[in-house]
């Protein structure tokens, strides 16, 4: 038999409880082999039936069971309990985050599939049927999309997303994602309108490149690179006019000045508008001065001046000039 095992579950029940709480439960799991969903369901069916949590396929396909595992967002059927003990033999278990609690480990999705539907994820085309009925794409195509298309929504990218954290108006990457699987999408013929709009604030460019999407993703959806796919398309298609894309050409138009990040110009190279400096930068850069956070060269900050190149400044220069040979679109 297995070693005894402690699953430390989150437990809420908004009938009785004021707060959640942990409670242990220490038990031998029904085989070496046994996955995570399948110790929880132990729990469920031999020790405590009070025990809330959703699950379906139990084959990492229905994407009903993400929730949270030692603190990182996961499916737990797609896994064995063995690769999730600490060093005490406990594994610790939480409802997926960015999302109201409705029960222990269920949570209340309404907010991941609004910013789904957000995105319209769903081919638009005025083209006729052709004859044959069907409108091929070619496997090369395909590929561009492939990674998007194993996504299951089950919203463990969306439960880690720091970005969203933060900030309710962000798409997340689990839309973004998708967004990127449409755009890519041949046969789809809204590319324009969608760059449009995910290129406005809440879109591809508020993502914070934490990976903590790339690392719960139990797919090979890689959300983050998805959006960066997303960036590169609305760059190739010249939608410059956003804080985003000035702020990715400010960061490269830097570099090459010296090889040094100046923090301190990136944001004036990334707004829109002298009312947008005065508003939303110059209130924040006196914020940020006033607790020490940052402290400008205010010489750098005029045009043409710049800190001293680093040592071998020619090496950065070629890395630069290879990356936009090979990607016209890091020349614009
Ligand atoms: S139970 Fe369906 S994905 Fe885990």
């Amino acid at each position: 038999m297995p070693e005894p095992i402690t699953i430390r579950v989150k437990r809420f029940d908004p009938e009785t409880d004021a707060e959640s709480y942990w409670q242990d439960y220490t038990f031998e799991p029904p085989s070496e082999d046994s996955t995570l969903l399948d110790c929880i369901n132990h729990i469920k069916w031999f020790i405590d039936g009070t025990l809330t949590y959703r699950m379906s396929c139990r084959s990492a396909i229905c994407g009903s069971c993400a929730m949270r595992v030692n603190g990182g967002g996961q499916l737990v059927c797609n896994s064995q309990y063995r690769d999730h003990l600490d060093a005490d033999n406990t594994i610790t278990v939480e409802p997926a985050g960015n999302m109201p609690v409705v029960k222990d480990l269920v949570t209340d999705a309404t907010g991941f599939w609004e910013k789904i539907r957000a995105v319209d994820p769903y081919i638009r085309s005025d083209r006729e049927r052709e004859a044959e009925g069907e409108h091929l794409m070619s496997p090369e195509d395909f590929s561009n999309i492939d990674d998007a298309s194993t996504c299951i929504m089950c919203g463990a990218c969306y439960s880690e997303c720091a970005s969203y954290e933060i900030d309710k108006n962000f798409l997340g990457p689990a839309a973004l994602a998708k967004a990127q699987r449409v755009v890519h999408d041949t046969r789809d013929e809204e590319q324009g309108p969608r760059l449009a709009r995910l290129s406005e604030y809440g879109g591809m460019w508020d993502c914070a490149h934490c990976f903590a999407c790339v690392q719960a993703c139990p797919k090979p959806v890689n959300p983050l690179y998805r959006i960066v796919d997303l960036r590169n398309e609305a760059h190739r298609r010249n939608f410059h006019d956003n804080n985003g894309s000035r702020h990715a050409r400010g960061f490269v138009d830097i570099i090459e000045e010296s090889g040094w990040l100046d923090e301190a110009k990136l944001p004036l190279k990334s707004v829109g508008s002298l009312k947008e400096f005065v508003t939303d930068l110059l209130p924040m850069g006196i914020r940020m001065g006033v607790k020490n956070k940052f402290r400008p060269n205010p010489m750098h900050l005029l045009p043409g001046r710049h800190h001293p190149p680093v040592p071998k400044m020619n090496e950065i220069t070629k890395i630069i000039d290879k990356t936009k040979a090979a990607d016209p679109a890091d020349n614009e």
